[in-house]
């Protein structure tokens, strides 16, 4: 079939590339005409697992291509995917101006039937406000389908070509037909391509990333409290998880969830409520734990310190706000370092992708170094934010040595609390048992 994929942010290269490796020829349109020469070229913008071998094959095959020019890919496709920004405005509702803005070129460049896809999350009734704004300067019939993503960065190739679910949300049977035939190769597994009505569809994409925010914060208060009354958290947590309404995944506690998507989304359907006098009492909570969490190893540090980090030489392992991803959009490590700096502390940090991303925003601020190993050199204390692979197996032997209080202040509970006991290393977790080495 042919696809147009408008914006190439992280949503609209990942459905472009995946969509042309299922034999799709896909144009992607982006305004911005560097990124453009560069994608043409095979450079990849962003940093995805996967995601380079694919685009590389597509881009050799010419079945995915780039342009500037939004008139070019509208001509292209018969299925256009909306893949805009929708940041939060100041009081954190979804900001539609790029979205809407590109409908409204639309409305004056179609000639033939097209199916408008937002693929974007954006609040319930934009696929309402996308129609009518088309409506307004179209000279001819089209429909507007909301088809939310739910790629997870560091899996979104893994989660495009075999999703658990599509969500359409379209009254046209024409546009409905249209979206099964692309999708249907998605699903030869079995998992559903769920039909529903445009708002139903937006709607479910807020309320699950809310309700996994939810969860995980509810186990973070949970940790909390392990910490308080002595309970080992990983103990609970496999506790409750085995029961299948609960489920396993999502239960893991440790600094508060961060990213491009939970922190915006929570917000945005919490002020959505707001709009319709509907007061989500839950969706608050979560982000006031959820900011509180972000700080909880703080009180343990300076406790750790006597309350002096000042001068303190502190090595900050893993800063993008979950591994395999070099983007630290609201990464609760960013919040550990800020207080830390704050409090006069020195800030060495590793992570394996984030350290460009970290270095454009914190300038000379921190040390930014080469391994894992050199953070620690001459430190401390080492802090670990993000879990990384990479930090799961670490010579303890080099921590002892390089680390002068020999302490590890551990964001993602990522050792045994049994093997550190026998290294002599002081450390402290998120919700068990802390150990202080003597
Ligand atoms: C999320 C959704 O999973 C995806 O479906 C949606 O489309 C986009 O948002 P993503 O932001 O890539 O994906 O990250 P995800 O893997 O879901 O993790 C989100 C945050 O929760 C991370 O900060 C992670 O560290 C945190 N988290 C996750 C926990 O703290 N504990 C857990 O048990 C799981």
């Amino acid at each position: 079939m042919k696809i147009s994929v408008i914006g190439t942010g992280y949503v609209g290269l990942v459905t472009g590339t995946c969509l042309a490796e299922t034999g799709n020829e896909v144009v992607c349109v982006d305004v911005d005409a560097q990124k453009v020469e560069k994608m043409r070229k095979g450079e990849v913008p962003i940093y995805e697992p996967h995601l380079d071998v694919l685009f590389e094959r597509n881009i050799k095959s010419e079945r995915l291509t780039f342009t500037t020019s939004l008139k070019e890919g509208l001509m292209h496709g018969e299925i256009i995917f909306l893949a805009l920004p929708t940041p939060a405005d100041e009081d954190g509702s979804a900001d539609l101006s790029y979205v809407l803005g590109v409908a409204d070129q639309i409305g004056g460049l179609i000639s033939q039937y097209k199916v408008i896809v937002d693929k974007s999350t954006v609040p319930v009734g934009t696929a309402d406000k996308v129609k009518e704004t088309i409506a307004m300067k179209a000279a001819c019939d089209f429909d507007v389908v909301s088809n939310p993503e739910f790629l997870r960065e560091g899996f979104a190739v893994n989660d495009f070509l075999k999703p658990e679910r599509i969500i359409v949300g379209s009254s046209s049977k024409r546009a409905i037909g249209l979206m099964k035939r692309l999708y249907n190769p998605f699903v030869r597994s079995g998992n559903p391509i769920l039909i529903m009505d445009e708002k139903s569809a937006e709607l479910t994409k807020y309320a699950a990333n809310s309700f996994l925010a939810t969860k995980i914060t509810f186990m973070n208060e949970i940790a909390n409290y392990c910490e308080k009354v002595g309970a080992d958290v990983d103990k609970v947590r496999i506790g409750m998880g085995t029961d299948s309404r609960i489920g396993k995944r999502f239960l893991f506690p440790g600094i508060g969830y961060g990213g491009s998507c939970f922190p915006k989304d929570v917000k945005a359907l919490l002020n959505s409520g707001k709009k319709e006098e509907y007061n989500f009492k839950i969706l608050d909570a979560v982000i006031r734990v959820n900011e509180h969490q972000k700080k909880i190893l703080i009180p343990k540090i300076k406790t750790f310190f006597n309350n002096d980090i000042k001068g303190k030489t502190l090595a900050v392992w893993g800063l993008s706000f979950k591994p395999e991803t070099d983007d630290i959009r609201e990464a609760p490590s960013l919040d550990v370092i800020e207080e830390l700096l704050s409090l006069g502390a020195r800030i060495k940090a590793y992570d394996p992708e984030a350290m460009d991303n970290v270095s454009k925003k914190y300038g000379d601020k921190i040390e930014l170094v080469n391994s894992m190993y050199d953070a620690i050199e001459n430190s401390d204390a080492l802090i670990i934010c993000t879990e990384w692979s990479l930090f799961r197996t670490p010579d303890f032997n080099k921590i002892k040595s390089e680390v002068r209080e020999k302490v590890i202040f551990d964001g993602r509970n990522l050792y045994n609390i049994k093997d550190i006991e026998k290294e002599e290393i002081s450390y402290f977790s998120i919700g068990r048992n802390d150990v202080i080495a003597n």
